[in-house]
């Protein structure tokens, strides 16, 4: 299936690795000229590298999506590259999981900024060039975390928070051609969560309470973001597709 993205270009936050890796591959495996930006310069340009190297149209860009400045160079170094902006996809987050009793200020603070803020300050970088070309696909990487874990109120809350922006962005900016949705992924084997000390515990009891009983792997997330992308979802917006192998508690 023609995807019909060839040529467009994608901003990916939090590209270097993981999730935003395999979307930035996926989408670029279709034709989109593709922006990896991560805060880890170093994994950044080593992963821009070896996109570039297997003949993908990449440009890296190193900076923090919580600062306007560094979002706005993002925004300004991609249309310079590439001539515009078509496909956001809000992807970098992380998680700092406590007891709310435990949770500190910075806990929450951090997990918002990351997720919300970043969300916030790029979507509106790229939005005047969205409704100027009158064509816009915003995605933003939510969690089955939003239906909410335990240790985890920060994370639950704004990864909520992102479904409620994308469903007013469905409301506020359709009229320019431009859709918004969420993708929510449950447990995928990816450095972020086998970093965790309790990695195995948490595979485990994903996979057991999956009906489809397997970890969740980076493409199978990177196939929601191509489609949710793609000419063929024109008509989706305000939308949340899990890819949780069928697990909503
Ligand atoms: N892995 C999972 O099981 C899972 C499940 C549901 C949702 N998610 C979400 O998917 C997204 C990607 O997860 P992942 O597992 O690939 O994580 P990851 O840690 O492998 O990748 C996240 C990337 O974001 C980057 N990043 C962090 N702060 C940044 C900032 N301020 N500016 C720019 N980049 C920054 C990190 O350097 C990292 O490369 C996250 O939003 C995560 O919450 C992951």
């Amino acid at each position: 299936m023609d995807l019909g993205i060839k040529g467009k270009t994608a901003i990916v936050t939090g590209s270097a690795r993981g999730l935003g890796k395999a979307m930035a591959r996926r989408l670029a495996l279709e034709g989109a000229n593709v922006v990896v930006t991560d805060i880890n310069s170093e994994l950044a340009q080593a992963t821009a590298a070896q996109l570039k190297a297997e003949g993908l149209s990449i440009h890296c860009v190193v900076g923090d999506i919580t600062q306007a400045q560094d979002v706005q160079r993002l925004v300004d170094e991609t249309c310079a590259t590439f001539g515009s902006v078509h496909i956001l996809v809000n992807n970098a987050g992380f998680p700092r999981d406590k007891y709310l009793v435990k949770m500190s200020e910075e806990d929450w603070d951090l997990v918002m900024n990351v997720m919300l803020k970043g969300a916030f300050l790029i979507t509106r970088a790229v939005m005047p060039k969205m409704i100027e070309q009158g064509w816009g696909r915003i995605i933003n990487i939510s969690s089955r975390a939003h239906l909410g874990n335990p240790t985890q109120a920060n994370y639950s809350a704004a990864k909520a928070g992102l479904i409620g922006m994308a469903k007013a962005l469905a409301q506020e900016e359709g009229r320019y051609g431009i859709t918004a949705n969420c993708v929510a992924p449950g447990f995928m084997d990816t450095e972020m969560v086998q970093a965790l000390p309790t990695y195995e515990i948490i595979k485990e009891r994903a996979v057991q309470t999956q009906p489809i009983k397997r970890a969740g792997q980076p493409d199978d997330v990177a196939n929601a973001v191509a489609f949710l992308a793609s000419e063929c979802a024109g008509f989706i917006s305000g939308e949340v597709i899990h890819v949780s192998g069928g697990r909503f508690g």
